[in-house]
């Protein structure tokens, strides 16, 4: 039987919430079986569906690690985030939501049906896949590699060290993702693109594929936590309005259409990708009793089974969990 509520005010240890969240882990590791891995990119379907792990980073560096970590795995979806992030330092704010709004769609990931239903001026957000290919084509670069420069430069300074593209996954979703292509060419119909169709798809599809571990989600989520500050450095990695604008589109957007389930039920900003990965946080809170990670936090979450809407299924259980008794609502 998991844990159920403690009593927080005891001692808040890194051994005592690390035992909590083992076995809350544990607990959730029975819920793998109710989700499957993503098949539609053919080489997510290797993936093991029984993993399962979570690295929580703390603004003053508590860290607790549990389950699978370590394992790396591709960012996906997870991407648009920090493409968007990327793209809006290098244009502007005001350039960026010109060209794609910040509204939630209510629809698939991959859906195209409200763009051409409602003629709309832009895409929904930039965090379906119409709104993300608009954003990938907007980064500076006549190449994909010049445009995923600003990408690996944002990531590099907040995980430390500059991730790779995992080639083979590159390439899987380079040659299967036909949805991913009907969307560009209509958006290059309807001259929402800023660069060339071959090489924006290119840059999106290895934005995708970069690899990265639950550690680098905690990590990229204790910063976002922070307004985009290094705590440890103070150094502004992400300008703080464009901070505050990426946590407000995870929340409203950041899992999809489950986006209003995990508001109500979690209450945190986050975003999914299917591989299994969601990058999570908790801002700063203030609350009467003693709660673990009151300054704020970041959670990075790998498990790859996906329920129907392409979030892991695990990773939302627990982190429903985890929001639960550690009260880390922003209502
Ligand atoms: O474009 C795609 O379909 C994938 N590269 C990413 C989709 C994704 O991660 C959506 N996640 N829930």
């Amino acid at each position: 039987m998991v844990q159920g509520s403690a009593n927080w005010n005891t001692e808040l240890t890194k051994e005592w919430l690390q035992n909590y969240v083992d076995d809350w882990i544990s607990f959730y590791r029975k819920h793998i079986t109710d989700g499957e891995v993503a098949s539609y990119i053919p080489i997510l379907q290797e993936a093991n569906p029984n993993h399962l792990g979570i690295t929580i980073i703390g603004k003053n560096g508590m860290t607790i690690r549990s389950g699978d970590v370590g394992i790396p795995f591709t960012i996906q979806s997870i991407s648009k985030v920090i493409s968007f992030i990327a793209a809006c330092i290098e244009r502007g704010v005001a350039y960026m939501l010109d060209r794609v709004d910040v509204e939630p769609t209510g629809e698939a990931f991959n859906s195209i049906m409200h763009l051409e239903m409602k003629q709309l001026k832009k895409p929904f957000n930039p965090f379906i896949n119409a709104g993300a290919i608009t954003v990938s084509s907007t980064l500076i670069g006549n190449t994909s590699d010049e445009k995923l420069e600003s990408i690996f430069v944002l990531l590099e300074k907040m995980l430390g060290y500059r991730p790779a593209v995992n080639v083979d996954v590159y390439e899987s979703e380079r040659d299967s993702s036909m949805r991913n292509r009907a969307i560009g060419y209509y958006l290059l119909e309807t001259g929402f693109l800023e660069s060339d169709l071959n090489i924006t798809l290119e840059t999106y599809f290895k934005q995708c594929s970069i690899e990265i571990t639950t550690d680098d989600l905690a990590r990229i989520g204790m910063i976002l936590s922070n307004d985009g500050e290094d705590p440890e450095t103070q150094e502004e990695i992400i300008p703080r309005q464009i901070a505050r604008i990426a946590k407000a589109l995870m929340l409203t957007c950041g899992m999809y259409d489950a986006s209003g389930k995990f508001a109500t039920y979690v209450g945190i900003p986050a975003k999914s990708g299917v591989s299994g990965g969601i990058l999570a946080l908790s801002p700063p809170r203030v609350r009467d009793e003693e709660l673990p990670f009151t300054e704020g936090c970041g959670i990075g979450v790998y498990g790859p089974a996906l329920d129907d809407k392409g979030n892991s299924i695990a990773g939302i259980r627990l982190l429903r969990h985890i929001a639960t008794q550690w009260d880390l609502s922003v209502f």
